[in-house]
């Protein structure tokens, strides 16, 4: 092969892939001495396994079955699901949203491709729009979905310190302008890769400013309520719809990543766009991840599922690594983002002076995989040295593996700070 297209040098060989093929070779090794702290797997909690195996094997028993692997769906994706899913929100939100207002996709990685490309980038009138992230750092899947340059455009937060080696991010409104070429404001809550949980004020302040330069406000809901419902505070957790907002869904984090289902709430021109994309890009969305939680939608078992086992079991793991972490790091200058939600700690070494590429390195040779912070920081202005000074680790994971990585992340911290 000659040459490959600049399609191709966008979206195929960019910073992100490496990292998931380094994940990919470590998470396929057998090799026992290997700390995965990277990735974004959601765990493999027993109850939720077998819960899921129950419904793959009564969907393969019932009439539901044929729909789901027989045909293709339209390409808003399966009718009864939505239909389901629809009340469900209705029932729980009071939303008054109709079928036409969700549309599937195949996971929401996707549906943030066609969002952003669908309101940001080339426009017709010759002019060139982003997508405006109003909190950095922000989830790293978002950083190479635009298919033209300089698509996104990210500010820096405002930190609070608590205590315990605590802070967390805030919005800072102060420098947030939406000028004319803003196409849409985005936000993932709970954010990857700090755990973190914007307030309600931040959110409504937020909607406000969206609605005032009549531009759409985009919620990436993928650890979020109703499920997973990977969330540990019980303050500012209210979940935001009307026409002006898109909210992001998925059932990955629930535990289905593998059957690729994304869900996206929006008013009615935002999802004919989205099914016309699902007919262009894919003719219609899978319908497995549709067949395997339309009863335990329909049912409300999920919020069962969720309340006994999903919520409580990353709690547990999440007050496990906190704990761990302060210990681990007690004699180190660190902070730890304020755990609030996901599944991730987001760990902040302001004395270090190689960037968190570098550390991944030497973590690597050690056997023991991050997320370098760097690249969650994107489109960001003006520079701050604090994006080379944090990295994310995920704590799904065996407490004694993640005892024995963070140890070593430790050790390789205090030898690059001794060695400045
Ligand atoms: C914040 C956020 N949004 C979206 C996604 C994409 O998830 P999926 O495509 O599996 O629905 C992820 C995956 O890790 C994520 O962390």
């Amino acid at each position: 092969m000659k040459q490959f297209s600049s399609f191709a040098k966008r979206l195929s060989n960019t910073g992100i892939t490496e990292l998931m093929h380094d994940l990919g070779e470590a998470n396929k090794s057998k090799d026992p001495k290997i700390c995965m702290l990277g990735g974004g797997n959601p765990a493999l909690i027993p109850e939720v396994i077998n819960t899921l195996t129950k419904e793959a094997k009564s969907l393969i028993d019932s009439s539901y079955f044929e729909s789901s692997v027989a045909y293709y769906s339209s390409p808003q994706g399966e009718g009864t699901f939505i239909s389901a899913l629809c009340d469900f929100l209705n029932h729980h939100f009071q939303w008054g949203i109709s079928t036409k207002n969700i549309a599937l996709t195949n996971g929401s990685q996707s549906s943030f491709f066609y969002l952003f490309n669908l309101l940001a980038g080339d426009m017709p009138d010759g002019s060139h729009k982003k997508i405006l992230f109003p909190l950095s750092p922000e989830y790293i899947g978002y950083r190479d979905l635009g298919l033209s340059d300089n698509m996104f455009f990210s500010k820096k937060p405002s930190i609070e310190y608590s205590d315990n080696k605590q802070f967390k991010y805030h919005i800072d409104f102060d420098a947030l302008e939406i000028t004319d070429d803003i196409a849409a404001i985005c936000i993932s809550r709970p954010t990857n890769p700090t755990g973190n949980v914007i307030t309600d004020k931040e959110l409504e302040r937020l909607d406000l400013l969206a609605k005032q330069h009549q531009i759409p406000l985009i919620i990436d809901n993928a650890y979020g309520l109703p499920f997973p419902g990977a969330i540990y505070t019980e303050s500012n957790t209210k979940l935001h719809w009307h026409e002006n907002v898109i909210l992001g869904m998925s059932l990955s984090k629930l535990g289905l990543p593998g059957v690729r289902t994304g869900i996206i709430i929006a008013n009615e021109t935002i999802i004919d766009h989205i099914s016309n994309l699902n007919g262009t890009l894919c003719l219609a969305p899978n319908n497995m991840g549709a067949g395997l939680a339309k009863r335990l939608i329909e049912s409300g078992d999920i919020l069962t599922l969720r309340d006994q086992h999903i919520q409580p079991f990353y709690q547990q793991k999440m007050q496990a690594a906190l704990t761990l972490a302060q210990n681990i790091f007690q004699s180190h200058h660190v902070y730890i983002h304020k755990p609030e939600g996901a599944f991730f700690l987001w760990l902040w070494f302001p004395d270090l002076t190689v960037s968190t590429k570098t550390l991944y390195q030497r973590l690597k040779a050690r056997k023991v995989f991050i997320i370098p912070g760097e690249d969650f920081f994107i489109g960001i202005e003006p520079y701050w040295e604090h994006q080379y000074q944090c990295i994310r680790i995920n704590y799904a994971v065996n407490e004694e593996k993640l005892r024995e990585g963070l140890c070593i992340i430790a050790e390789e911290i205090e030898k690059l700070v001794a060695s400045c």
